[in-house]
């Protein structure tokens, strides 16, 4: 059982996590939009990442014998002026993320609440490595800039991207 305060934080975090599912799908379909499959697909893998850790908050609840509550999912923005917007936002969209993961962490430990707090530092790993990877990719997209040609050989690299279940968490 965890506490009604807990109960609450996991529960926003399930909307978080459809909701970053939802803006990573509007960032897939701007993108093929514009024929840039490749980076398309790399928002596609992210938004059923989303969707797995939706999903495992929420399987948590419930296996804790909580109540899981669903919140609405807000539209996420439609159009995007640029690659390098998209993948601004993509880092920022994290980094607020992890502050979500990081407050629920303060909480479980504030309420000496070991078990939420075991299961949360997953999270904390997947956050570091989610914020490197936004980082990275819009690094290199600085780098090339407008360049068609480095634009097109980013578009081969990020449809390589295969989506993999997260290890060692219950398949959903
Ligand atoms: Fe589930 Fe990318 O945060």
């Amino acid at each position: 059982m965890v506490s009604e305060k807990v109960q609450k934080k996991l529960n926003e975090q399930i909307q978080k996590e459809f909701y970053s599912a939802y803006l990573y799908l509007s960032m897939e379909a701007y993108l093929a939009s514009r024929n840039l499959n490749g980076f398309a697909n790399f928002f596609r893998v992210q938004a059923q990442e989303e969707r797995d850790h939706a999903m495992m908050f929420f399987n948590y609840v419930n296996k804790v014998g909580g109540k899981v509550e669903l919140g609405q999912i807000d539209a996420p923005k439609g159009d995007f002026e640029s690659l390098e917007e998209v993948f601004k936002m993509a880092l920022e969209h994290e980094q607020f993320v992890t502050k979500s993961i990081y407050s629920i962490v303060d909480l479980a430990q504030e309420e000496k609440d070991h078990k939420t707090n075991a299961f949360v530092q997953w999270f904390v790993n997947e956050q570091a490595e989610e914020e490197e990877t936004a980082e990275y990719n819009l690094r290199r997209l600085q780098l090339v800039g407008t360049d068609g040609r480095g634009i097109l050989m980013l578009d081969t690299e990020l449809a390589q991207r295969v989506y993999t279940p997260p290890a060692g968490v219950q398949q959903v």
